[in-house]
């Protein structure tokens, strides 16, 4: 399909501090937007980024029609831009796309819009170390109607940020047990706008006691460890990295799948498996439970440092450069800045 460009007059790159990026804050020029109407993706089209005008009636707003995705793109030493298994954003997000009733989107619009938009604000891929572009591809329904149905018309959109790290110290983090993000037959798979603003109101009640995140537990019993509100939680216990399996309620992660990976091909036990809460603190009391980490796009791998259940707090050993989720984050690190050899196809060259 044809991408029309309209380039912006003036670049906004020299207004953002690259040495102190923050999160999510400073958006690169451009953005691509894309129309789905009458069945079919009309028109693509490259152009400043910068406002848009809907009406009150615009159903996503109503009904919550609306996913999303997060990737990365990173400046290798040669200066080429790398980005991190796109395509399997792609898939997780068509996968939403279902499960919401709403267009998938091809690959010709998500990786060739995706390709030329960065090309076109290649400058805005930092260069810094720990810093990258995330990208942020989101759709949502646009008929103007009152009535709760699919929408017959949709935007798909990807705009960029340079941005730092998502966390930069290690996490304190409570167990939830009284809320819950998603059920058997509910829509916690998928990458919807939803399953964040259900998690604000635990995570406030986590940070007004001290805590920096919550991690869910399943819905019908809370004995079970599910996520976290921004990343996938995984262990090391007994030296073999356990993780929940995914299924209805458990978003399959990118940086979760690349982290098992990993770990199988260095040899590491992986166990997709229930992991009660029970054995979870019981087991960092005894000494079983070596390690705890968060997984994700934003967060990449988050360290946690302290779990927090019915008002104990259950700390973790100090991190040590020999700790596998150390050494995991140097290996993905090193791969997505192309300083190894990418092995498994994981990266796409812009
Ligand atoms: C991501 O990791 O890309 C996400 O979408 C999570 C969000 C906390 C930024």
């Amino acid at each position: 399909m044809q991408v029309t460009i309209q380039k912006t007059p003036k670049s906004r790159l020299s207004e953002v501090d690259f040495d102190n990026l923050a999160f999510g804050r400073s958006f690169a020029d451009h953005m691509l937007v894309a129309e789905y109407a009458d069945g079919a993706w009309k028109s693509v089209q490259i152009q400043p980024y910068g406002p848009l005008s809907y009406q009150p009636a615009m159903m996503s707003i109503h009904y919550g029609q609306a996913i999303f995705e997060g990737m990365k793109a990173y400046r290798s030493k040669q200066g080429e831009v790398l980005v991190f298994r796109p395509e399997e954003n792609m898939k997780r997000f068509n996968k939403s796309a279902v499960r919401m009733c709403m267009p998938e989107v091809p690959e010709e619009i998500f990786l060739g819009g995706l390709k030329q938009l960065i090309q076109l604000d290649n400058a805005w891929v930092p260069e810094k170390d720990g810093c990258s572009l995330y990208i942020r591809p989101f759709m949502f329904a646009t008929d103007e109607y009152v009535g709760v149905s699919p929408s017959t018309t949709y935007k798909f959109i990807i705009f960029n940020c340079p941005v730092g790290s998502y966390y930069s110290k290690p996490l304190r983090v409570r167990v939830e047990t009284e809320y819950i993000r998603a059920a058997k037959g509910g829509v916690g798979f998928a990458k919807n706008a939803g399953n964040y603003g259900g998690s604000l109101f635990p995570t406030i009640e986590a940070n007004k006691a001290g805590y920096d995140q919550i991690i869910w537990t399943d819905a019908a019993t809370h004995q079970y460890v599910e996520e976290a509100g921004t990343m996938n939680l995984m262990f090391i216990i007994n030296r073999a990295l356990v993780t929940a399996p995914t299924g209805d309620t458990i978003l399959d992660g990118v940086t979760r799948k690349s982290v098992i990976q990993i770990a199988k091909d260095w040899g590491v036990e992986v166990q997709e498996r229930l992991l009660s809460v029970k054995e979870l603190v019981e087991g960092i009391s005894s000494g079983a439970v070596t390690e705890a980490f968060g997984a994700g796009t934003a967060a990449v791998i988050a360290p946690i440092q302290t779990i927090g259940f019915e008002g104990k707090d259950y700390e973790l050993p100090a991190r040590k450069e020999s700790d596998f989720s150390a050494k995991v984050f140097n290996e993905i690190s090193q791969i997505r800045l192309g300083e190894i050899a990418d092995t498994r196809g994981w990266i796409y060259k812009i």
